[in-house]
């Protein structure tokens, strides 16, 4: 079940920029204003999260589940799998929640 309310921490650190954090900014933001989800979030940029080598990351609350390598596909699966259905990308998951 989706929860009512999510927080994403985006990081904009030195390293996911340079693989590509802007551009999945860009795509998360399209696609939570396409699918009517902006009131049901708010996105927060971050600096490093000592995952560079996994980036770019996000970070999806209330669950604290870690996503890395992200691309604008995977953007688009997190919102329709995670924040719509309510069911965590298992494949993009790097840091496993117990
Ligand atoms: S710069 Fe994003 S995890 Fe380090």
């Amino acid at each position: 079940m989706p929860s009512e309310y999510y927080h994403l921490f985006v990081c904009t650190g030195t390293t996911c920029e340079h693989q590509g954090a802007e551009e999945i900014l860009q795509t998360l933001q399209n696609e939570l204003k396409q699918n009517g989800l902006l009131k049901k979030t708010r996105t927060t940029l971050c600096r490093c999260l000592g995952q560079c080598g996994n980036g770019p990351n996000m970070v999806v609350y209330p669950e604290g589940i870690w996503y890395g390598g992200l691309g604008e596909g995977e953007i688009k699966q997190i919102v329709v799998e995670h924040l719509i259905e309510g069911k965590a990308v298992k494949k993009l998951i790097q840091i496993p929640v117990d």
